[in-house]
């Protein structure tokens, strides 16, 4: 199937130019994914860096395992499809092929906001992914914004029973929202943040924070430490670009203008997974934003993260159909594999810290 074509149909994005806060808006989202050029032009920074390559590894290839335990499960590679769907007749298509493949694979995976969902009961049901994926790590998802305004360990204990979820991601996207004319104030966010933390805790939920590509300072990780999250999402810039994403979605204006503006905005991923690690050696942490291969992700384990997430290849995969999604993941594992056995790196842990800077003589 080409690129672009999923069993459900597709809304142009010209047919639709306001309001992008709902059900439609999420149809544009994905529209603009497959079909538009979304993607930073700036590199994630993984370029920056290369392998230690160890021509001795002492390690058999095909017995590299790639088993992890996060977030308190046990994962068969640290390799987990970020939240990006649901809520509609397509995203449930899309979540639903992309859950069979979390399963397939034992890897984790994230919806994408439950908002609509909360706010209508009538879409929970686009959410339905567990029975396809009961043994997968799954995260439910809102948004800080709407934390700000007052939601809490109430909604976010509705948004894991809605899909059975393991643990919840807030997301953070400041700049999205400023572009999409959402939620403007962030008052408030730490306290709140602490809040959720410290009830969901009482029910041994684990809170992760996230950010969607525009990366974190260190001076944002330190708070989301402070929080008391349980882990985090460092989602940086490189791969696909939420202030494009808008720019396609926007009519023709003052919207689209800036959202091309902001087009580069963000703190590159590598960057982004160093400044959690200088904050925290031992936060959970996946990295997100621009990992489009096998040693992509090799390298942001080695930077520091214990998973990597990828969004939008896998969307794209997805699109093409379940058989094209399943070669893309084989194909990314098997790299990671041979990172591994060519970096002497008998766990996936084991990849901290063994590669250096490519312009810096090793
Ligand atoms: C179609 C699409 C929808 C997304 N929706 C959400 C969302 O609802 N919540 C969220 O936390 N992140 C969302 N994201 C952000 C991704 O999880 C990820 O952080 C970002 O796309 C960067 O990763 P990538 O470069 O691999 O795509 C979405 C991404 C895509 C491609």
């Amino acid at each position: 199937m080409p690129r672009g074509q999923i069993a459900v149909p597709l809304r142009p994005v010209s047919e639709n130019p306001e309001p992008l806060r709902d059900s439609c808006a999420k149809s544009r989202h994905i529209e603009a994914c497959l079909n538009e050029p979304v993607e930073y032009v700036k590199s994630a920074g993984f370029d920056a860096w290369e392998f230690d390559n160890q021509a001795l590894p002492e390690l058999v290839l095909g017995a590299i395992d790639l088993c992890v335990t996060f977030a308190g499960k046990a994962l068969q590679a640290p390799l987990m499809i970020a939240p990006m769907t649901g809520g509609t007749a397509q995203g449930l298509a899309i979540n639903r092929i992309l859950a069979a493949a979390a399963q397939r694979f034992g890897l984790a995976m994230g919806v994408g906001s439950q908002r609509i969902a909360l706010e209508d009961v009538a879409a929970e049901r686009y959410f339905r992914v567990r029975d396809l994926a009961p043994d997968v790590l799954l995260f439910a998802n809102f948004g800080a914004g709407q934390l700000a305004r007052g939601w809490g360990a109430g909604h976010a204990r509705r948004a894991i029973a809605m899909i059975g979820a393991d643990a919840v991601f807030i997301h953070f996207n400041a700049v999205q929202e400023a572009i999409q004319g959402g939620d403007r104030d962030f008052r408030g966010l730490g306290t709140a943040l602490t809040g959720l933390c410290r009830e969901l805790a009482a029910d041994a939920i684990p809170v992760f924070a996230r950010e969607v590509c525009f990366g974190l300072s260190v001076e944002a990780a330190r708070m989301l430490v402070e929080c008391g999250v349980q882990g985090i999402d460092c989602s940086g810039a490189g791969g696909t670009s939420w202030a494009k994403v808008e720019a396609c979605c926007a009519p023709p204006g003052r919207r689209r203008e800036a959202g091309l503006r902001f087009g580069e905005w963000g703190i590159p991923t590598a960057r982004s997974i160093r400044n959690v690690r200088a904050v925290s050696g031992s936060i959970p942490l996946i990295a997100s934003g621009g990992l489009r291969s096998g040693i992509d992700l090799a390298k942001a384990l080695a930077l520091g993260a214990d998973v990597g997430a990828m969004g939008r290849p896998m969307l794209l995969e997805a699109a093409r159909g379940e058989g094209a999604l399943h070669a893309f993941i084989e194909d990314v594992l098997d790299d990671l594999r041979t990172c591994m056995f060519a970096t002497a790196s008998a766990t996936p842990a084991g990849l901290r810290g063994r590669l250096h800077r490519a312009e810096e003589p090793a």
